[in-house]
């Protein structure tokens, strides 16, 4: 089988390690990919989004599934152009349908889904600029702190929790005002909701899913989850707080009444569905919706899925998911990911990386790296994680904390906390 995955970051490059061990798999090609990836395939210099160029590529190396990583060639609408062109309608998609992205591209729609399904979520309401005034009103109705959210995509940016009620009105009104361009042309108010969060991960061919591996991610930049919000800088799996009884009210109130309302409202869906949960007093709530694996939940997730992720990807495609097994391998996974300094605000590029070869044990995976001259550099915020197996998350995070130290580029940091919230 011919697999083509999209993207380029290290839940990517996780992606095509497990990808890259199926037997079913006689080439895989990555786009645009990285310094990492090409160790499991074949790069491409393609953009993620470019679908015209996608789709020439489908046709000419004859591809027999294409793998979408991030979100954006989703709420952009890769599955529908690929569905809708003769020469690759044939060819299946992993990942949703433009319709379906929607849970993750518009945060007033996964409200209004979550109200229309009754899957326990904050109690909100959305505004556009034509009703600030009922929005600085329902925020009075509200207790700090409160929680405005740009209603589209925002690169992980769109989220502002304000501690007292003059900042969250004096930010609704800049949010209303453009801040973050169209995406807050309407901003979602929410209740704020107390309690240690989680991710859980779905397969889904759109009537029947697996449950992959739960992860916990760490979003802050500094140790003790201070400081800006990051895209994550490491993660952890199992969750201790993840329990069978917990993960079963995650089932029956969240994961079977999600899938089961995505197909009665006739919404394609096939592919992953990202679960963010908040831990409320033991009850599982939904804090947003993502159309596509986390990062970096997919570089500890990986190391715990047994089964061939080729064969679970068939069986999306077939519509039989139910006639898979899924296999989980009981050790612990983290991972701990090494950033550029100065991210997630500015930061420099290109600085030549050593020691990843030096690793034994763990498992390296890049986030944003390059090839120059030769010899692997610095290409993004977030650089390479290394991910470690252990008998508990002590283990594998000790293993991943001394592996870490071996890989050195200028101003590297990480947080040398993860996982002790757990
Ligand atoms: P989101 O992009 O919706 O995941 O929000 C980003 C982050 O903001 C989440 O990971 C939470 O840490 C936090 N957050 C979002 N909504 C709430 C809420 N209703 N109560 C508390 N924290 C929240
Ligand atoms: N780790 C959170 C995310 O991928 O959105």
């Amino acid at each position: 089988m011919k697999i083509l995955l999209l993207g380029s970051g290290g839940r990517e490059h996780a992606l095509a390690w497990k990808i890259a061990q199926s037997e079913q798999v006689e080439k895989l090609y990555i786009a645009p990919g990285n310094a990492g990836t090409a160790n499991c395939g074949i790069n491409i210099p393609m953009k993620a989004d470019d679908f015209e160029v996608i789709k020439e590529f489908v046709v000419a190396e004859e591809i027999d599934m294409v793998v979408v990583g991030p979100e954006d060639p989703l709420v952009k609408g890769i599955y529908d152009d690929m569905k809708n062109d003769e020469r690759t309608k044939d060819v299946p998609v992993i990942g949703p349908s433009k319709a379906g992205a929607v849970l993750e591209g518009s945060k007033d729609f996964a409200k209004a889904f979550m109200q229309r399904h009754n899957i326990p979520t904050a109690r909100y309401q959305t505004f556009d600029g034509e009703h600030l005034q009922e929005g600085l009103a329902f925020l009075e109705t509200l207790k700090a702190p409160y929680v405005l959210k740009a209603d589209g995509l925002c690169a992980g940016k769109g989220v502002l929790i304000l501690p007292t009620l003059d900042e969250a009105k004096k930010e609704l009104k800049e949010m209303l005002g453009g801040m973050f361009g169209n995406a807050s042309s309407r901003v979602v108010i929410e209740e704020f909701l107390s309690g240690i969060e989680c991710s859980v991960f779905v397969l889904t061919d759109g009537e029947h899913y697996k449950i992959l591996p739960e992860a916990k991610d760490y979003k802050r930049i500094g140790e003790g989850d201070t400081g800006l919000n990051t895209g994550g800088m490491g993660s952890v799996s199992p969750v201790p707080f993840a329990t069978k009884e917990w993960m079963k009210k995650v089932e029956d109130r969240i994961i079977r009444p999600t899938v089961e309302g995505l197909k009665k409202e006739g919404i394609s869906y096939k592919g992953f569905i990202f679960f963010g949960l908040i831990n409320v007093e033991g009850e599982p709530m939904v804090i947003e919706y993502n159309c596509r694996m986390g990062d970096p939940e997919t570089e500890s997730v990986m190391l715990r899925l047994k089964t061939d992720i080729v064969d679970l990807f068939q069986g999306v495609a077939d519509g039989n998911l139910d006639q898979h097994a899924i296999e989980f391998d009981e050790r612990a996974a983290v991972c701990v990911m090494l950033v550029s300094g100065g991210y997630p605000e500015a930061y420099k590029k290109g600085y030549p990386i050593t020691g990843i070869d030096e690793v034994e044990g763990s498992i390296v995976f890049h986030a944003g790296t390059a090839m120059k001259d030769g010899q692997v550099v610095t290409n993004g915020g977030r650089v390479i994680a290394v991910s470690s197996y252990g008998k508990d998350k002590d283990e594998a995070l000790r293993k991943s904390f001394t592996e870490a130290q071996k890989i050195s580029f200028t101003d590297r940091y990480f947080r040398r906390d993860i996982g002790k919230d757990l």
